[in-house]
């Protein structure tokens, strides 16, 4: 195994001093695995083809501006739910690793669509999987939750109190969108699903974090917002009640805030763990369009199979996107021990995040 890794630079020596003038670059605590992945979508579906019927909208527009071309949604009527979705990816990934609910020390949730504001989607899950006293919470960083939430999860696993975390993101963000003319600007984007991962503490010390870096920006939550109510508007923003509890997004300023920000935040992540981008194997990034992954991937001269996109099928599931991606590479055999992989996320708040793991 050793053999086939890639050469690595001082950041990943495990016994290598800490640099704590770089925020992001740790000293390397017990080794943490990513040993499972689950993934769950809705059963239904809505093509762009069934949006032309109920929205003036068409495939060509959808595809061009967005390579979006189906999305799964979840259907109340039918009892689905995000703890639900969340439950049956968790599922999925225990069975991948081979092991049961009881032997989970603790479940987080990245997720900003919870039933309700308490119990949290994480408490849902276990009351769903019939598991007592372990620890659960939910984390909202909206499009950059599992990412920020992998950085948290691994500061505790760091600790040597936990043995196994489950962390699942899932989104049921189409309760928020309006699907008419009027919402098509976001409406055509979003879909619902869930993904986890099972974390495992190990006596290797390589594989884990290299670097990770949080972001926000809370003025900039003017472009992308859900009002409750008039006093949940941004400053300045004209009280609509046609807008309460639908995403409002200006879609322009937030994608010159993605193009912008997502290939500085790849540099600083590198620059971080003293890595060229050709060094890592897998950018695993927050499906929001696929132009915004695009124009990164061209930045960095990455090839296509560095970059993995699915959108296509997906469309922007919110906290769900980046383990529904990891999963898929895991599923075909991608991923492999010793591979750097980094995630990273964009979206409200605003926030921004990455994590990026030797494997
Ligand atoms: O994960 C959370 C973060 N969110 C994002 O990353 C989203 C970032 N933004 C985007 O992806 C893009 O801004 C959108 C896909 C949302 C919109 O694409 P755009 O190229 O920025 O279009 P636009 O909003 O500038 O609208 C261009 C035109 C407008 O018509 P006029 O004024 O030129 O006549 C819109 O009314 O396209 C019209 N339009 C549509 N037409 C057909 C807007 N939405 C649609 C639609 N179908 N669904």
């Amino acid at each position: 195994m050793a053999d086939s890794q890639p050469p690595r630079s001082p950041a990943h020596d495990p016994n290598a001093a800490i640099n704590t003038a770089r925020p992001g670059v740790h000293a390397r605590p017990p080794g943490v695995r990513i040993i499972a992945s689950g993934i769950a979508v809705p059963e239904k579906t809505l093509t762009n083809s069934d949006l032309e019927k109920i929205m003036d909208t068409s495939d060509e527009w959808i595809v061009q501006r967005t390579g979006i071309r189906n999305r799964h949604i979840h259907d109340p009527q039918k009892g689905d739910s995000v703890s639900g979705l969340a439950t049956e990816a968790l599922r999925n990934a225990l069975q991948d690793a081979g092991m049961v609910p009881d032997d989970l020390d603790l479940i987080v949730v990245a997720t900003m669509t919870p039933e309700s504001p308490t119990p949290s989607v994480a408490c849902r899950v276990t009351t769903k999987l019939g598991v007592r006293n372990i620890g659960a919470f939910d984390l909202n960083a909206a499009c950059s939750g599992f990412v920020y939430a992998l950085n948290t999860v691994f500061g505790l696993m760091a600790t040597g109190a936990y043995r196994n975390i489950a962390l699942i993101g899932a989104d049921t963000i189409t309760q928020h969108v309006e699907y008419s003319t009027y919402g098509r600007g976001s409406a055509v984007l979003f879909g619902d699903a869930a993904g986890a991962v099972i974390l495992q503490r190990t006596d290797d010390p390589m594989p884990g974090l290299l670097a990770h870096i949080l972001h926000s920006d809370g003025p900039g939550s003017k472009d992308l917002y859900v009002p409750t109510d008039e006093r949940t508007l941004p400053e300045g923003v004209e009280y609509n009640p046609r807008h309460v509890n639908r995403v409002q997004m200006h879609g322009p300023a937030v994608f010159r805030f993605a193009v912008g920000t997502f290939p500085k935040l790849i540099e600083e992540t590198l620059e971080h763990a003293g890595l060229q981008a050709a060094d890592v194997d897998y950018y695993i990034c927050h499906q929001s369009n696929v132009r915004i992954l695009k124009a990164a991937q061209e930045r960095f001269g990455l090839e296509d199979r560095q970059f993995p996109i699915n959108i296509d099928r997906y469309g922007n599931t919110v906290a769900a996107s980046v383990p529904l991606v990891f999963h898929e590479l895991r599923q075909g055999g991608k991923i492999q021990p010793g591979q750097r992989v980094m995630f990273l996320g964009f979206g409200a708040g605003l926030t921004w995040a990455s994590s990026l793991w030797q494997l």
